[in-house]
């Protein structure tokens, strides 16, 4: 590359940086949402075209509006995008309730802005520039279908503050076979740690949730809570792992912490603590994915962790042996559990060991009831942990089924993630606010 070529790149850079300055009269400003598990079908979510092509249907959403007048919108919360999307365009089934023509602050961004230039890992295709010059984007959906946009800014409005010149991604969803579900959910608010993404634009140092359970209300919160005034008791934390290099399976903007290994009950999995780290093509990461349901492990660590556990299960639990059955895909320990029994039995815990502490699964957490399935007088439950081979994905992720009624701290400024189990159903009340 030419010397010219250089120097014109660090010019945009530079201009690029200048606009993405933390808005640091702004982040000082907390603000505390309410945070709701909802059933959103399976290929409506936008996805990075390296991440999942899992088609999971329990997402985490908030309700917050958008625009002048406010419009109220219900997005899907995601640690592992960056862009985020609100629909658009007007369908015959779907109703729109985020309408940029009844919004005085609604400004699609032009073509000529640095902010169109920008790389991020969502986009389909680059950036580029439409008929009417303004700035066009293209988001990939876990189905491997696209969807098309302009990107915009309009004002997010949190509970007690109002955030002008987000941007975000205003696109045309065709949203077709999809409809019932969709109608609840608005779009996405990406929160990885890339420039676009919401916490990068509004300079947060911090965010947090705790995730309750189906029926119940958790919390998000922006901003400096102090978890250990309120709860009386510290946070266990693992630092964010950072590999500058560019590497092909490496995601640079995800939430990266760094596993050592895996216990079941007080068994450690007999695998080298080397299996846990990013090898030299960025495979191997680990990541804290708030958009993604269910944990999945490397195909070893899997097996050895299936193994551990069955095991561990034999004589308590009774496996469901369906050599076709493998729950979305990428399931394949389930058992079958007597529909008239009062709770789970006992369970070994599954303990995540981080640098830094260990992130314990179990009771409930550990099985899943599979929906509308049953054999004779039992119901069918599966392991909630997956195989990323079966995936197609090269990591280790960490889904939000693992993070309920755990709090969760991304703390920007001091590189790691904090967290402790609590009950999240009480953490507003806890908080002071009535959701
Ligand atoms: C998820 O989707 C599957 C199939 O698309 C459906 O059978 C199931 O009921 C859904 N689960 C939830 C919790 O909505
Ligand atoms: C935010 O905007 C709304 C609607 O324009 C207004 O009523 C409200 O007072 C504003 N809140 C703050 C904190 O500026």
């Amino acid at each position: 590359m030419s010397t010219v070529h250089l120097h014109l790149l660090s010019k945009l850079f530079f201009i690029f940086c200048l606009f993405f300055q933390p808005r640091s009269s702004l982040s000082s400003k907390n603000a505390i949402l309410p945070l709701k598990i909802q059933s959103v079908s399976s290929g409506f979510l936008p996805k990075p075209p390296k991440k999942l092509s899992f088609h999971h249907n329990v997402t985490l959403t908030v309700t917050l509006t958008v625009g002048s007048p406010p419009q109220p919108v219900t997005m899907v919360l995601d640690t592992g995008s960056e862009l985020s999307w609100l629909h658009c365009k007007k369908t015959p089934t779907t109703p729109l309730s985020y309408d940029p023509l009844r919004s005085t602050s609604y400004k699609p961004v032009p073509c000529t802005s640095p902010i169109c230039m920008s790389q991020t890992r969502d986009f389909v295709v680059p950036a580029s520039c439409d008929p009417k010059k303004l700035c066009h984007a293209t988001l990939s959906y876990a189905d491997a279908s696209s969807v098309d946009g302009n990107l915009a800014s309009d004002i997010f409005r949190l509970t007690d503050s109002n955030l002008t010149g987000v941007i975000f991604g205003c696109m045309d969803s065709e949203s077709s076979s999809n409809e019932g579900e969709d109608k609840l959910t608005t779009g996405l608010i990406g929160m990885n740690r890339g420039s676009l993404s919401f916490v990068t634009q509004m300079g947060y140092p911090k965010f947090s949730y705790c995730i309750a359970g189906q029926d119940s209300t958790g919390v998000l919160t922006f901003g400096e809570f102090d978890f250990t005034s309120t709860w009386h008791r510290p946070l266990t934390y693992t630092p964010m792992v950072k590999i500058t290099t560019r590497l092909p399976y490496f995601d640079r903007v995800a939430y990266t912490v760094q596993l050592e290994g895996i216990k079941v009950a007080g068994t450690v999995l007999p695998l080298p603590k080397s299996i846990y780290e990013p090898d030299h093509t960025g495979a191997g990461q680990t990541m804290i994915d708030s958009g993604t349901q269910f944990t999945f492990l490397l195909g070893s660590v899997y097996t050895a962790l299936r193994n551990e556990f069955l095991k561990q299960t034999r004589g308590v639990l009774r496996v469901y042996e369906d050599p076709n059955f493998v729950f979305q895909g990428v399931m394949d320990l389930c058992y079958r559990v007597e529909r008239n029994r009062v709770g789970l039995p006992v369970l070994p815990s599954v303990s995540m060991m981080f640098r830094g502490g260990e992130m314990v699964v179990s009771g409930q957490k550990l099985l899943f009831k599979v929906a509308g399935l049953t054999k004779g007088s039992d119901d069918i439950y599966c392991f909630t942990f997956g195989n990323s081979d079966l995936l197609g994905i090269e990591a280790y992720v960490i889904g939000h089924h693992h993070q309920q009624n755990m709090w969760m701290e991304f703390d920007l400024t001091n590189n790691r993630v904090g967290f402790a189990e609590v009950r999240c159903d009480s953490a507003g009340q806890k908080l002071g606010i009535d959701l």
